[in-house]
C-alpha cells in the first residue's frame, strides 16, 4: 500500500495542489490585495532564530496545556476556516483528527458541515461567529451551537471585505446549475481523483453555508450569507460586550492587532483573544501577527489567554510564538493542506509534524516545559516589531 505520510507542511501543500481543482486550491491560498501581510506572516517567523544548547538537553519534553478551559495535548488549535469543496468528509474529517490528537477545534460559521455533526465527533468544539444579521439571529446561532455541544464561542472581527487580489480570485459558482458549473468542468477533469473521492462518498460539493441558519433548515448559499454579513454595520466594543454577555462560557475575540484594542477586548469580558490578521486577509500591509504579539501579550498579562494565528507551518513556529508570549496558536492553511492531501489522516499527519517539530526544537534549546519558554530562547532582530501603541 502506498505510504501517504508527508514530513513537512510544505510537502502537504504541494500534494494538495496536485489533488484539488485550481479554483479550490486558489480559495485556500486566499489573501488580500498584494499579499503583503500574507507573505509577512511566514517571512516574520523566518527572521526569528534560536539559541540551542550543546549538552544537558532535557530527556523528556511536555507540551500539554488547556485552551479556554479545554484540554490540549499541545498548544495548538484548529482555526475556523469557511471553505467549501476541499474534501467530501470536510470538517468532520478535521474534527476527528483534532479529537484523535487531543486538540480543540474551531468551526467556522461559513464551514460546509453543520455544527451538530462536528461537535458529535469532537468534544472540544468552539463555534466561530461573525457580527452578521440582527441580534436575535446572532443569539439564535449561538443557542443552536450550545445545543449541539459547542464548548465556547469565537467572534471573528477582522474582515475588511477587500475586493481584489493581484493573482486573481477563484470563481465561486453562485449555485449548482449547469451554466454556473460549466467553467469548472475543465479543471475538474484535470483532477479525476478529486471527483472520484466525492462520488465514492455519494456526494457532490454543495457550497451551502449550514451554520448560518438559526435552525437546521435549508442552508443559505455562500453569497446570500456573505451578503447578510457585508450589509451588517460593524460592532462597537459595547456591542462586543453585549454579545459576550449572551454566552455563558468561554469566549474569544479573534483578529486583534493592537495592544490598546486587546485591553478593550479584556474589558468586554473575553476569555481569550487571538492576535491575527485573518491569515493575511484583513487590511493588506498590516504586520505579521507574530510581530505585534509581544506588545499585545504584555498589555494583556494574565487577564485573558493570548493566542496567535497566521503563518504557523512547523513546530518551531509554535515554539517561537510561545517564547514571545502566546499561550497557544491556531493553525489555518496548514491543516487545510493536510485535509486536501489526505483527508483525516492528512490532518493528523500535519498535527504530528507540528508536535514532532516542537519536541525537537524544545530538546535543542534545552526547554523541558512549554511554560518555561521565554524571549531569551530566541534571537530577535532589532527592528522585528513595529513601534508599540499604548
Ligand atoms: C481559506 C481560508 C478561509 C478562512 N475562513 C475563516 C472563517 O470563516 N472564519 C475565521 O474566523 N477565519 C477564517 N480564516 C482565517 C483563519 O482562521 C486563520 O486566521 C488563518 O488561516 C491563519 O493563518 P494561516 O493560514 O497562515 O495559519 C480563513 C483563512 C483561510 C486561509
Amino acid at each position: 500500500m502506498a505510504n501517504h505520510w508527508f514530513e513537512t507542511v510544505a510537502i502537504a501543500q504541494d500534494r494538495a495542489k496536485k489533488r484539488i481543482p485550481k479554483s479550490v486550491y486558489g480559495a485556500l491560498i486566499a489573501g488580500a490585495e498584494a499579499g503583503l501581510s500574507m507573505r509577512d506572516n511566514t517571512a516574520a517567523f523566518d527572521e526569528l532564530g534560536f539559541r540551542p544548547i550543546t549538552a544537558g538537553q532535557p530527556p523528556e519534553r511536555t507540551m500539554e496545556t488547556t485552551i479556554m478551559g479545554e484540554y490540549a495535548s499541545m498548544p495548538v488549535m484548529i482555526s475556523p476556516t469557511g471553505v467549501q469543496a476541499v474534501h467530501p468528509e470536510g470538517e468532520v474529517a478535521v474534527a476527528r483528527a483534532a479529537a484523535a490528537r487531543g486538540i480543540p477545534m474551531g468551526l467556522s460559521s461559513f464551514a460546509s458541515t453543520p455544527i451538530e455533526q462536528v461537535a458529535e465527533v469532537c468534544g472540544s468544539t468552539f463555534f466561530q461567529i461573525y457580527w452578521a444579521g440582527d441580534r436575535d439571529s446572532m443569539v439564535a446561532r449561538m443557542e443552536r451551537a450550545k445545543a449541539a455541544g459547542a464548548k465556547g464561542m469565537i467572534l471573528t472581527l477582522d474582515w475588511s471585505f477587500s475586493h481584489g487580489r493581484d493573482w486573481g480570485s477563484p470563481h465561486i459558482p453562485q449555485r449548482f446549475s449547469v451554466k454556473e458549473l460549466l467553467p469548472h468542468v475543465g479543471e475538474t477533469l484535470m483532477r479525476p481523483g478529486y471527483i472520484l473521492r466525492w462520488l465514492r462518498k455519494g456526494k457532490i460539493p454543495t457550497l451551502g453555508v449550514p451554520n448560518f441558519n438559526t435552525d437546521g433548515g435549508k442552508p443559505p448559499g455562500f453569497f446570500e450569507a456573505y451578503g447578510t454579513w457585508m450589509m451588517t454595520p460593524p460592532p462597537s466594543w459595547e456591542d462586543v460586550a453585549w454579545l459576550r454577555a449572551q454566552w455563558n462560557g468561554p469566549f474569544m475575540v479573534k483578529g486583534v492587532a493592537r495592544a490598546d484594542e486587546a485591553r478593550r477586548a479584556v474589558d468586554a469580558g473575553v476569555t481569550a483573544i487571538s492576535v491575527s490578521n485573518h491569515g493575511g486577509n484583513n487590511v493588506d500591509g498590516m504586520p505579521a501577527s507574530i510581530r505585534t504579539l509581544p506588545e499585545i501579550a504584555r498589555a494583556i498579562g494574565d487577564d485573558a489567554q493570548v493566542l496567535l494565528d497566521g503563518g504557523i507551518r512547523r513546530g518551531s513556529d509554535v515554539v517561537k510564538a510561545l517564547s514571545l508570549g502566546a499561550d497557544a496558536v491556531l493553525i489555518g492553511r496548514a491543516y487545510l493542506w493536510g485535509l486536501a492531501a489526505n483527508g483525516q489522516a492528512g490532518v493528523e499527519n500535519v498535527l504530528d509534524v507540528i508536535r514532532m517539530g516542537m519536541d525537537a526544537t524544545m530538546r535543542g534549546i534545552g526547554v523541558a516545559d512549554i511554560a518555561d519558554l521565554s524571549p531569551s530562547d530566541l534571537v530577535v532582530p532589532e527592528a522585528f516589531s513595529p513601534p508599540a501603541i499604548s
